[in-house]
């Protein structure tokens, strides 16, 4: 049997996907059909970035966090969660090291913690801009009024990473307590994007009750928001939260997702993530085959790695920023691809 390869020419042509090809590249086992996908998506990504991969430092400043959303192992009612916060000089000495690795974007990721409130986090950004004023800085700190963001923009910070999580609103609700409102999420994107951020949204493949129609509700919302990126990785259910007995997001849909979104957002930054690099060894390396262009390594102190559990297994999290930042490099080179210092800004043209 000859496969028929026409309809992931038709996406790539027409930048667009229905439902039911959506249905057939992520549901169909030939795998044909998927390697046709995972070259199409690759030639893609090597016309815009070449075989340059871009690094962020990941590094994560709180795992204090005022929500309890049903899938996330540092959620409020984790009682087993050690708690920690970093000041703004281990911040720094975060990003010294980092500066030295040749990272030349931090990302400050963290819980909704109200200890950052907008004058410290203000003073820690400029202070990050002042010392590596080529360096981009990116702020992951969930949900925050748009007086907050105009702020810390002001204040240097150039991206901000805001997974919507799933642009269901019903799908939302079923992982996230009611506290929680998709509409406010979504509202967060467009502020952001409008105060001149560079902006990334995503969500999780797998996750409990997601359908092949909720995905296709997120696509339409991404093609609405275009987002300069789009962090995607398998849902990896935590012991610890009510989701504990849930099934893990199968990787192989996710490289799937991303070479849809790599066709759909020809420009797009795609990280291959690091839950893709947990549910399967070789996930980042495959992830990048699939599409994307982009690695976000952990920059965070030792002392604090193990205690920032999004989820169960999560890797790196024994191993020395200067050493993730080697082993990452030698994965590169065996697919003949490279890791650049660079801010690794969106392509334009
Ligand atoms: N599995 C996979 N990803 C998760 N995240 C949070 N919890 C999990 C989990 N259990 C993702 C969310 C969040 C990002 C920081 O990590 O999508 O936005
Ligand atoms: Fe804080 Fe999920 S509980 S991001």
């Amino acid at each position: 049997m000859t496969t028929d390869t026409s309809l992931i020419d038709s996406i790539r042509t027409r930048r667009d996907i229905d439902a039911v090809q959506l249905h057939t590249l992520l549901e169909q086992a030939d795998e044909h059909l998927v390697a046709a996908l995972r070259c199409a998506a690759q030639e893609q990504a090597v016309a815009v970035y070449g075989h340059d991969i871009y690094v962020r430092g990941l590094i994560e400043i709180s795992n204090i966090c005022r929500n309890n959303c049903y899938y996330c192992g540092i959620r409020r009612d984790n009682r087993k969660v050690q708690r920690y916060r970093l000041d703004k000089e281990t911040i720094l000495a975060c990003c010294r090291t980092g500066y030295e690795l040749g990272f030349r974007t931090f990302v400050l990721q963290g819980g909704e913690d109200a200890y950052y409130d907008d004058s410290r986090l203000c003073d820690i950004v400029g202070s990050i801009k002042h010392h590596h004023p080529d360096c981009a800085v990116t702020l992951s700190l969930g949900e925050r009024s748009r007086e907050s963001y105009r702020l810390l923009r002001e204040a240097g910070a150039d991206r901000y990473l805001l997974r919507h999580e799933t642009a269901d609103d019903s799908h939302y609700r079923q992982l996230h307590p009611d506290e929680l409102s998709p509409v406010h999420r979504k509202e967060c994107l467009f502020n952001l994007k409008e105060l001149g951020y560079q902006v990334g949204a995503g969500f999780m493949v797998g996750s409990p009750h997601q359908t092949v129609d909720h995905l296709m509700s997120d696509i339409r919302f991404l093609q609405e928001l275009q987002p300069d990126m789009i962090g995607i990785g398998p849902f990896l259910s935590h012991s610890d939260t009510p989701f504990h007995d849930q099934p893990d997001g199968d990787s192989d849909r996710c490289l799937r997702m991303l070479a849809i979104l790599r066709l759909l957002f020809p420009k797009v930054l795609l990280p291959a993530t690091t839950a893709l690099g947990t549910a399967d060894p070789l996930g980042r390396e495959k992830g990048i085959l699939y599409g994307g262009n982009v690695l976000m390594p952990n920059l965070s102190p030792m002392a604090v790695r193990k205690k920032y559990m999004l989820y169960d297994n999560k890797i790196c999290t024994g191993d020395e920023a200067a050493e993730c930042r080697a082993c990452l490099s030698k994965r590169m080179e065996m697919i003949g691809y490279r890791i650049v210092v660079d801010r690794g800004d969106v392509k334009k043209i």
